[in-house]
Formats: structure tokens, sequence, C-alpha cells
């Protein structure tokens, strides 16, 4: 199935029609920061964005007048701070969550826990209240733990349906192509490689067996190669020595889902794209998979595929890891 995979692109067709199908409300919240902005920027040459609306606590004004003066469809506002958060948020189509702070050198994803649970949970109350219908993307890290509160927290609000809440895991993707296609000597365009599990660590499962196109490493390479897919956030990190986390790349991949969305939104037929949701395909009570999206967000879950003996082993080693993730997302939203 993932073999004949198209890949997902960052915008639609260069197609200006705004014809009620094509009119889509998009809310960035954490818009000013180091992913929101770039983000932002890419919302804003998209074609099906007619409408932008850009949260944050800081300089939203700012960046909202600087965006504006681009000379594409979308009209662009910004909401600063949070009595403007439901105005916001209001009747959007699709709300993206880069909003907290993100790792320094020697942070693991879950030492982001204490601040961004607040934050996210805050950001899932305000949707609830004044977008109930909204496909949610959260990029906000741990992603792990951060999907889970805000389907707690839309749950207690009588708003819960799990086709419209997304952790963002494009990323992954987008690394996994780049790195397999720096090895082999491939254009990266050409490349596929489904990323399944979860956002962190050991929860990043490549499934290098289904490349498109297939290749195959010596197990040496392959582990290599496996690892620096999981541990290529920290790599960042570590290049940008206290001054963030990947931001450029995540705002290429966070457009590049929410573009998937706009089209599943739009009617087209065959978006493919991976996230961390709801799922039954494992033990793990969230887990991302390649998902078929439509006009309710998740149609369809196109599930694990086969795996080889050595994914396998590693699905293993992600399940205890997403499980322990997942309970501090819920026992947070729910204490
Ligand atoms: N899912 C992924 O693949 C992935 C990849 C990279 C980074 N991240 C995560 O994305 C998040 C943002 O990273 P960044 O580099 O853009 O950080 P940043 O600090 O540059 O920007 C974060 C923005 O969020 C804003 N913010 C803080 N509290 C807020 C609130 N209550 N409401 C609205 N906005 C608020 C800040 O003012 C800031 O502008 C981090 O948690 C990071 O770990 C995820």
């Amino acid at each position: 199935m993932f073999s004949r995979l198209v890949r997902p692109t960052l915008v639609s067709a260069r197609n200006f029609s705004t014809s009620k199908q094509n009119n889509f409300k998009v809310a960035v919240a954490g818009a000013s920061g180091g992913i929101g902005q770039p983000l932002s920027l890419l919302l804003k040459i998209n074609p099906l964005v007619t409408e932008l609306s850009l949260y944050d606590i800081v300089h939203t004004v700012g960046v909202a007048a600087d965006l504006s003066h681009i000379e594409t469809v979308g009209k662009v506002k910004g909401f600063n701070g949070p009595d403007t958060l439901l105005d916001a948020f209001r009747n959007a189509d699709v709300i993206i969550i880069p909003a907290g702070v993100p790792r320094k050198p020697g942070m693991t994803r879950d030492d982001l826990f204490n601040t961004n649970a607040g934050i996210v949970r805050d950001l899932a109350k305000a949707a609830a209240e004044v977008a109930p219908k909204a496909l949610i993307g959260i990029i906000t890290n741990p992603v792990n733990s951060t999907v889970p509160i805000a389907c707690e927290i839309l749950k207690q609000a009588g708003k819960f349906d799990p086709n419209r809440v997304f952790g963002v895991t494009s990323l992954d993707i987008v690394r996994a192509n780049t790195f397999i296609a720096e090895a082999k000597g491939l254009n990266p365009k050409d490349v596929n490689i489904p990323v399944i599990g979860g956002h962190s660590g050991v929860t990043i499962i490549p499934l290098i067996s289904r490349a498109t196109p297939s290749v195959s490493f010596p197990e040496d390479q392959l582990k290599a190669l496996t690892g620096r897919i999981q541990e290529a956030g920290t790599e960042v990190v570590k290049a940008k020595a206290g001054a963030g986390s990947a931001t450029l790349s995540m705002a290429y991949a966070g457009a590049r889902f929410a573009n998937s969305l706009l089209r599943g939104l739009k009617g087209e037929s065959n978006v493919i794209e991976p996230a961390y949701v709801v799922s039954d395909v494992t033990e793990s009570e969230y887990f991302s998979t390649p998902l078929l999206l439509g006009k309710n967000g998740l149609e369809k879950n196109l599930g694990l595929g086969k795996l080889s003996d050595y994914e396998q082993e590693l699905l293993k080693a992600a399940i205890p890891e997403l499980k322990k993730n997942i309970k501090a997302g819920v026992d947070f939203a729910t204490k």
C-alpha cells in the first residue's frame, strides 16, 4: 500500500479559486515562535488558506502585519494574549499548535512536559469552545503526551472526535526520506519511508524495509540510519547549541501536514499522511501510522503493514515508552 504513496506537498496546486470548498480558516497557536513564523509564512502562500489567524502571547500583531503584505489570497489577522484566544480560534477549520518551549542541549522532549502540558490543555479548551469541528494538529512536544492531553480535554468538554486530533510526526518522515536518499544517492523527492510509532527516541520506528524505491543496507548501516532518524531532533538541538530545536524543517513538515488536512477537507481523494492518533493497531492507545484523510479528518487508518524482524524489535521497544508517555498525558489532564 505504502509503496504507491504519492508524496504530500507543501501547498496545493496553484489554484486561486475562492469557491466554498476551497475556503479555509487556519489558526496557528504559537505563531510568533521559531516554528510558528515560517509555518505561518508557508500557510500564507497556500491558496487553500483564505483566512489565517495567528495567535501567540507575544509579537503576533507584528508578525501578522508583516505577512499580510504578501500578495496571496489569505487574509491574515494577529491575536495577542489569552483574551484574544477565543476569537483567534473561532470557527477555524484547522488549528495547528506549535506553542510552547523547545528543547535545549541535554534535554529530552519529556523535560518539556511541565511547561507545555498546561499550554496545550488551555488551547484545547479554547478549541472545544469555539471550534469543535476543527482538525487539530499538535506540534508541541512531548507529542506522545500532548496529544492525549488535548483528547482528554476535548472529552471533558463533550467535544471529542478521535478523527480530528493529530500529533504531527511528518518531520520524522521528512528526515527519513532525506537520510535514506543521501545514503543511496537518490533524489529525496522520489523516496518514501513510512515512519510509525510516536515522536521521541525509541518510539520513532522507521520502516526502511518498506522504502520506495526498495533499498537495502548491511545490518550495521541499517541500525546506524535508524538511530540517526530516531535522534535527528537531538542532532539539531546540539547544532543550535542552546538556540532551540528544529524550526525551519518543522515548519516545512507542519505546512506539508496542514496542506494534507486541507486537501482532505476539500474532498481530494487518496490524501495520505502519517500522524499520531487514537489507534487500535497496536497495544498503544495512541500510535502514528499512515492515514487516509478526508472531509472529516481521519477517514481510514492504513495500519501497520508488514514489518521486518528488526522493525518488530523496534516496535517492542517503543510500546512501553509510548504507554508511559500516554499515561503521563492522561493523568495530567484528568487530575
Ligand atoms: N512535532 C515535532 O516534530 C516538533 C519538531 C520541533 C519542535 N517541536 C516542538 O514545537 C514547540 C515549539 O518550538 P519552537 O522552536 O517554535 O519554540 P519557540 O520558543 O521558538 O516558539 C514557541 C512560541 O510559543 C509561544 N507560546 C508560549 N506559550 C504560549 C501560549 N500559552 N499560547 C500561545 N503561544 C504560546 C511563545 O510565545 C513562542 O512564540 C516546542 O514544544 C518544540 O519542542 C515539535
